[in-house]
Order: structure tokens, then sequence, then C-alpha cells
């Protein structure tokens, strides 16, 4: 039985959905049949190959590995590559092969696989180092916050793991502002987060045509398309102009000052992407644009943080603006994972939470809008387009 999983291991379909089905198998024989060694192994260690990747990524392993794709390397000829010690480097590789980032062979070479060529890329780079970095750190403080509060859920981005972790009274934004080595993994993270994933900006079925249709009376006015609210550096909104040249209208991306400076403007002002420093507690300026955008933002903020947000924005719209939220919709029916390490870290790092589809529209209701319609676009880790309308 073994062997035929191990052909299929080495042939495997290459059909999404029957990938996704054979992975969810092979996960679920995986717990039927561990030791409780492995369990052990599994949990208790579970965070250790975030740890020995990014080892490897200052030593420029990925990068050599997979330069060279497939080519075996001995390690004496790795390590003088890298100008780094062999032992290390012999440690380091039996480390990335163990967690499937690497292969080795039986003549003591090493090559790369898929992952590895993915781990060479710098926004897989800015993952490791983000959470590295940010996330680790946050998490390591949980249990302890957790039981100082009670065992109760954080509900302020001023108050959660993350502070205790860093020694910091400010939020999570507040101090990335400050320390451009983390702003800059989170901001590489964000951007390459969803690299490999369903788009709905690219899929015809769940693109919301009318959505971002504006009228010739809308053009003539220079009615704002779209406000890409804390978008980041505006990856959202470039791919949204890349996809659909046809859609005219100004793009107004908005961040917080200290990522705004990040921004490429020139490349910006070329697509027609207006570059503006805006903090979305405060009253929105742009006002009446067809619509107003937010990928995972609301996910960042426990609720009366969110409420206000959204309520800046109702504060803005026009009667026939549209509330585009981007986010997990939690599934009640069914537990995934990645929704699951997605609520702990905003627990941990912002005393925020993902969210239901209740929850969700119970919180568009209370800022005054109307929650009309949930498009989901990643099966696997439940993205959705909530889509709202001012009630
Ligand atoms: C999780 S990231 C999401 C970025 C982008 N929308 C995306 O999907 O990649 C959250 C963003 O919110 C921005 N942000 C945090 N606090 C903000 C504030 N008060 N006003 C505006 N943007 C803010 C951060 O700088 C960051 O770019």
């Amino acid at each position: 039985m073994a062997d035929s999983i191990l052909a299929l291991a080495a042939d495997p379909p290459q059909d999404p959905i029957e990938r996704r089905a054979l992975y969810e198998a092979a996960k679920k024989l995986m717990f039927s049949v561990e030791s409780n060694h492995d369990v052990q192994h599994r949990i208790d260690y579970g965070g250790f190959p975030l740890y020995i990747a990014n080892i490897a990524i200052d030593l420029g392993v990925f990068k050599a590995l997979a330069k060279a794709a497939g080519k075996p390397w001995s390690i004496t000829d790795l390590a003088q590559h890298l100008e780094c010690e062999e032992l290390l480097l012999s440690r380091v590789l039996r480390g990335l092969v163990a967690y499937g980032l690497a292969c080795s062979h039986p003549d003591g070479t090493y090559s790369s696989n898929a992952t590895t060529v993915l781990f060479a890329q710098p926004g897989r780079e800015s993952g490791v180092l983000h959470n590295v970095l940010t996330v680790l750190p946050s998490m390591q403080c949980l249990p302890d916050y957790i039981r100082d509060h009670e065992y109760k859920c954080p509900t302020s981005g001023h108050d959660t793991a993350f502070q205790p972790a860093f020694n910091t009274s400010e939020d999570l934004f507040t101090y990335l502002g400050s320390h451009p080595r983390d702003l800059s993994a989170a901001i590489g993270q964000m951007a390459a987060q969803r690299a490999d994933q369903a788009s709905w900006i690219q899929s015809d079925a769940v693109f919301p045509t009318e959505v971002f249709e504006l009228s010739e009376k809308d053009i003539a006015d220079a009615r704002a398309l779209m406000v890409d609210v804390g978008g980041g550096s505006g990856h959202q909104s470039i791919a949204l102009r890349m996809a659909h040249p046809e859609i005219s209208g100004p793009i107004i991306l908005q961040d917080l000052p200290h990522t705004i400076g990040l921004v490429d403007k020139e490349r910006m002002g070329e697509l027609g992407i207006q570059c503006m420093a805006h903090d979305f507690n405060t009253p929105q300026p742009v006002r009446g644009a067809k619509v107003y955008y937010l990928r995972n933002i609301l996910h960042d903020w426990p609720d009366d943080v969110s409420l206000n947000i959204l309520k800046q924005l109702r504060a803005a719209v026009a009667d026939d603006s549209i509330l585009v939220v981007d986010e997990i919709v939690v599934t009640e029916d069914k537990i995934r994972w990645q929704q699951v390490n997605y609520d702990f870290i905003m627990m941990s790092v912002c005393g925020a939470l993902e969210r239901t589809e209740k929850q969700w529209a119970d919180l568009m209701a209370a800022a005054g809008f109307q929650l009309q319609e949930v498009r989901m676009y990643d099966g696997d880790k439940g993205d959705s387009l909530v889509i709202g309308t001012p009630a």
C-alpha cells in the first residue's frame, strides 16, 4: 500500500481539484497512522521549519539550489559556493529535506524541488522573515497573555500578546512605522501572501463587473472608480488595472504615510493610480467613489475599531457606492486549518479575529451598510468578497 502512495507522490496529478482532495486525504491518513512520537514532533516542534528556512535564506541556500534547478550539489561544493561552514550547511540541508524544502540523493548530494524554487522568491523570503520577526514572538507570549486576561479573547490592538512580546505599548502598525526591517518584511509578505491563490480579479465567475461599472456621467465627472483603503503597496489596485484595462476611472491607493512612502509613485502614476497618505480611522477624504475596497484590513482590528473604519466610509459614500470587503469568511460547517492559523495570528498580533458571514453582516449593519452578497473565490482558505451597500 505504501508503494502505491509513494508512486503517487512521485507523479502526482496536475488537476488542482484532484490535488486538493489528495492533500486533504493524505493529511487525514497521516493523522490516522502517526505514532504518539510522531504527534509529539508534529506539535512540539511545529515551528522549527520556519527557523531552518530563515537560516537557509540568510545563507543563500534556496537561491543557489534554485538557480541551477535540479542540479545535484555536494555539500563541499555548495559550502564553497556559499562561503559557509560545511557542517552548518549539512545540518540545514538535512532540515530542508526533512520538511520537503529540498531534495537529497543517495550519493549524498542535494538539489532543488518546486518548493525550493518558491522559497527563492523575494515574497516567500519576506513571509518567512515576517513570521520570524513579528508573528512567532507574539504567539510565544499568547498563552501567558490569555492566562493573565482570565481566558478572554483580546479586544484591543493595544492590549494583545504583541505588546509583551515587543515590550511596547504601540499597536502593530504604529510599531512597524519605526521598524523598517519588520515593515518591509510585513509588506512583502502581504503582497506575496496570495500569489498562488485564486484571485477574484482574474476570475470571470467571481469578478463583479457591475460593481466596477462607471456611467458616462461618472466618467465625465472624473468620479473615483475605487479607493483601495489600507492598500499597502497597491498590488490589488495594480492587479485590477492590469487585468481590466477596459475599466477606466481613477483609483486611489491609501495607506499610512510610512507605507505610501515606499510605493513606486511613478509606476502608479502611469497606471492611473493616485497614492494618498490617509489614516482610515479619520474622515475619508475621497467622497462618493464607486467602490471602497478593503482587503485584509478589518480582520486586523477588533469590532470597535472596525466599526469606526466602516463608519468613516459610510459618511463618505454616495447612494450607489459599493463596499467591497475582501476577507476570509470563516466557514462554520468545515474547520479549515488555514483559517485557524490566520485567526490565531490576528488574536496574538492584533487582538482581532477572522469573522463568519453573520459576524460580517452584523458589523456592516452596525456601520450602516447592508451585506448584499458573499462571493467566495478561494475554497481552501475561504477568501471572499463580502459586498455591502449603504443601508
Ligand atoms: C494586512 S495589511 C493589508 C494590505 C493590503 N490591503 C493587502 O491586502 O495586502 C494592512 C494594511 O493596513 C495599513 N494600515 C494600518 N493602519 C492603518 C491606518 N490607521 N490607516 C491606513 N492604513 C492603515 C497597513 O499599513 C497595511 O498596509
